[in-house]
């Protein structure tokens, strides 16, 4: 997958993409990314790149101009969907990283200031993110939240693909605990069934688990969810054992 981002602040993205996972896909050729500066696309000698609003007000705009002869050039190389990151999108889910997984490009559109003049939304913008009901000083956080969260999702990229189908919000509950040696730390242990090796018996308990977490943290995933006999055969267990703890 190849994606683009346009920023003011292409050395952001360094660290995050040069690291770990996503610095393993890149190397592996499975994963391409380039960030391009705005700011190399203005045309005066101060290479301004924002302008006052019309109308007046606080803050400054991306002006369309600058914004367009970057997208041109950008376009060029990579026909893929135009993603604008702004508080003002839909806002971003698993559902949402696995649907942009399935594209063989993109690119990334960062604002700052007060944003980009609408021009741009409306004539390059194929899509609006946001990641939380929150703001933020510019879009390059959550350009690379959403390259995180699609890259692991591109086959190869992660080690071990099962275990990214038990991640909570991937089959619509919240993840069952994990625990790894010594079986007793500081007095606490194991649950014993782990240690078992009794495969059934721990792929119910851990079922189980992501119930009972799911259901007292996100019960919306529940009421949400079309259950299994099963799950709703351990969802009994589930409130009958919650229960008998509150008493
Ligand atoms: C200070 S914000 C602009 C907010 C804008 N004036 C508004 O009220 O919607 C500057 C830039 O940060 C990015 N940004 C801020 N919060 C974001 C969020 N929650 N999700 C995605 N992008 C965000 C956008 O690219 C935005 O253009």
């Amino acid at each position: 997958m190849r994606i683009d981002i346009l920023t003011l602040f292409p050395e952001m993205f360094d660290g995050v993409l040069g690291t770990s996972i996503l610095g393993r896909a890149q190397s592996a050729g499975l994963l391409t990314v380039q960030a391009w500066n705005i700011r190399d696309f203005a045309f005066d000698k101060h290479r301004t790149v924002d302008d006052v609003p019309y109308g007046g007000g606080a803050g400054m705009v991306l002006k369309p101009d600058v914004v367009t002869a970057c997208l041109e050039h950008v376009k060029a190389v990579n026909p893929g969907k135009v993603v604008y990151l702004t508080p003002q999108g839909s806002v971003f889910d698993q559902v949402k990283a696995e649907s942009l997984a399935q594209e063989a490009s993109l690119i990334l559109l960062c604002g700052h200031y007060e944003g980009i003049d609408q021009r741009i939304r409306d004539g390059w913008v194929d899509e609006e993110i946001s990641i939380g009901d929150y703001v933020l000083t510019g879009g390059e956080l959550p350009a690379m939240v959403v390259i995180d969260a699609v890259a692991r999702l591109i086959p190869g990229v992660l080690g071990d693909e099962a275990s990214a189908r038990e991640d909570s919000f991937v089959n619509g509950l919240l993840e069952y605990p994990h625990y790894t040696r010594p079986a007793e730390f500081r007095g606490r242990q194991v649950p014993p069934v782990l240690l078992s090796g009794n495969h059934e018996m721990i792929r119910k308990w851990r079922l189980k688990e992501a119930l009972r977490l799911t259901l007292k943290r996100r019960p919306d995933l529940i009421e949400r969810r079309l259950l299994s006999d099963e799950e709703r055969q351990l969802l009994r267990e589930v409130l009958k054992e919650e229960c008998n703890e509150g008493r």
